[in-house]
Formats: C-alpha cells, structure tokens, sequence
C-alpha cells in the first residue's frame, strides 16, 4: 500500500505542517477548537491515544503534556521524523492498515485520513482500523472538511470565478481532480460523515462544527493582514477569542454545524 506521491512532495515541499496550526489566527483556532473538544470526550489521563494522520504531532504533543500515552502514526517520512524528534513515539504507516493490536487504545484520533483518502472505500477501512484499535467503549474522533467550505473560502478570497469549475465539482461530487490545491482530498457533508462514522460501528456519534461561523473571521485576518498590524477595531478584543466564542454558541445549534468549514465527527465503539 503507498500513497500518492502528490500527498508526499506536498507535506514535504508545499505545506510546513509543524507551524500550521501555530502561524494563523485560523490555525490557532483549530488548535484550541480540537483541544476543547477531544477533551470533552477523551477519559482521563494516562488513557492511551493513537493520532492516525498525525503529521508532525501538534496534537500529541499537548495530549503528552496532560499526561496521555499517545502513538502516532503517519505516511510522510518528513513529519514522522520530526514527531520523533519532538520525542512523540511516532511509526510510518497508513491508516488504512494500522500495525497495532486490537483493543490497544482508549482513543482514537485522525485528522488528515478522512479527508486524504477521496476513495469512500479507503476511508471505510480507515475507519475501521481505527475502531479494531480502540476499546469497547472508547471514543474515535475525527476532522473532516465541509463540502461548502471551498465555496465560501472561494467567495471569500475573490477567487470564485476563476475556481468555479473546481468548487462545483466539489459541491457536486465532494472531490476535484482539478483541484490545483491538493488534488487529493475529499470534502464531506455532515450527514455523509454521520452516516461514514455509523457505518464503521460507531454508537452516539456526533458531528460539531469545529471553526464554527467564526471560522470565517479568522480566514478574513490572516488573508488581509498576515502579520500586518491589525486595525483598532480588529484587535480588541483578540479575534481568536471572538471566532472560539462564536464556534460553541453555534455549536449549540445543529443547524449551524453547517457553516463550519472543518467538521469533528466523534463516536463511540459499540
Ligand atoms: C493537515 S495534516 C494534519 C496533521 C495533524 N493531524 C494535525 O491535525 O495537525 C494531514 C495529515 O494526514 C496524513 N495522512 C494523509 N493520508 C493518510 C493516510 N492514508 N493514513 C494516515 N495518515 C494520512 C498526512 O500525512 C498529514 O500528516
């Protein structure tokens, strides 16, 4: 099993994975957005995580720094060597075919496979490897990319008319093989990512807006500013707590988990 060479030469030359989430006021929120809410849900520390898709391991290292016992897995050499380096246990591999036990896990978390892997084959697999690997009982979460989310991001940069083709076929098949961006990737609904965690065994399963609304807020500063001074009425109060704010009031209302442009979908082995 290899992956697509594009994914590779991507996270190696195109993308810095390990300052994403650090670097944006959007990727600030994410962080704390995943944070929030995969701590709503995980037990307690020492419980044992499995970060499937981890990259560089943002994520594992501040479940390590409140005491999880978390592995990490990742096909890009590049980002398994710096989740090593940052003394994260981190293995190469994919997953669609984890190398670990079942029942290993308290957890597990991917935020990279369901929307790496545009086959909804891959993904079913991917699913329920994650599943075999965690206990009766324990949770697996993931993030996923709203469908809508190129429409707006799109409308949002003035790009739309240029990109029209790539974000209507998104819209319409949740995948572009034109997409210049990343051709491989995949942009869910909420009912299909519902339906895909039901489908691999997973009970209670809930799909929350991560970015929420807000999230919008957050690509409008760092596409206009990017380290430009903010105006006084941008500044305070700190956006990033206005965008936070915005994503759980909105949270509280189903409806909205719609306007999110990245989505944690999270349920229960049965
Ligand atoms: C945007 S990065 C996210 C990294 C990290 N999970 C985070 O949220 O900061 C997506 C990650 O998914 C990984 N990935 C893509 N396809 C995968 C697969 N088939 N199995 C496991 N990981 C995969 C990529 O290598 C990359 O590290």
């Amino acid at each position: 099993m290899t992956i697509h060479g594009e994914l590779e030469k991507f996270y190696t030359e195109r993308c810095d994975e390990a300052s994403r989430l650090g670097s944006s006021v959007k990727g600030r929120l994410e962080l704390a957005r995943v944070r929030e809410l995969l701590c709503r849900y995980l037990p307690e520390p020492p419980a044992r995580v499995a970060d499937i898709g981890g990259g560089p391991g943002v994520h594992a290292q501040w479940l390590r720094s409140d005491g999880y016992d978390v592995e990490l897995l990742d096909p890009v050499p590049h980002h398994v060597e710096q989740a090593g380096a940052a003394g994260i246990p981190a293995v190469l591999g994919d997953a669609r075919k984890l190398p670990w036990e079942d029942e290993e896990f308290d957890a597990a978390f991917l935020a990279g496979p369901m929307y790496h892997l545009v086959e909804a084959a891959d993904r079913r697999t991917a699913l329920r490897e994650a599943v075999r690997v965690t206990k009766y009982g324990g949770f697996v979460a993931v993030v996923a990319i709203n469908r809508t989310a190129n429409l707006v991001g799109s409308t949002m940069a003035n790009n739309l008319i240029e990109r029209r083709g790539v974000v209507a076929d998104i819209l319409r098949d949740g995948f572009s093989a034109r997409n210049e961006r990343l051709a491989q990737a995949t942009y869910h609904t909420v009912a299909q990512l519902r339906s895909e965690l039901t489908g691999a065994g997973l009970r209670a399963v809930s799909v929350h807006g991560l970015t929420g609304p807000g999230g919008w807020l957050t690509v409008m500063i760092d596409s206009h500013y990017n380290g430009l001074p903010l105006p006084d009425t941008l500044r305070e109060p700190d956006p990033l707590q206005t965008a936070l704010e915005c994503a759980r009031l909105a949270d509280r209302h189903p409806e909205m988990v719609q306007s999110s442009s990245l989505l944690f979908g999270i349920g229960q082995r049965d």
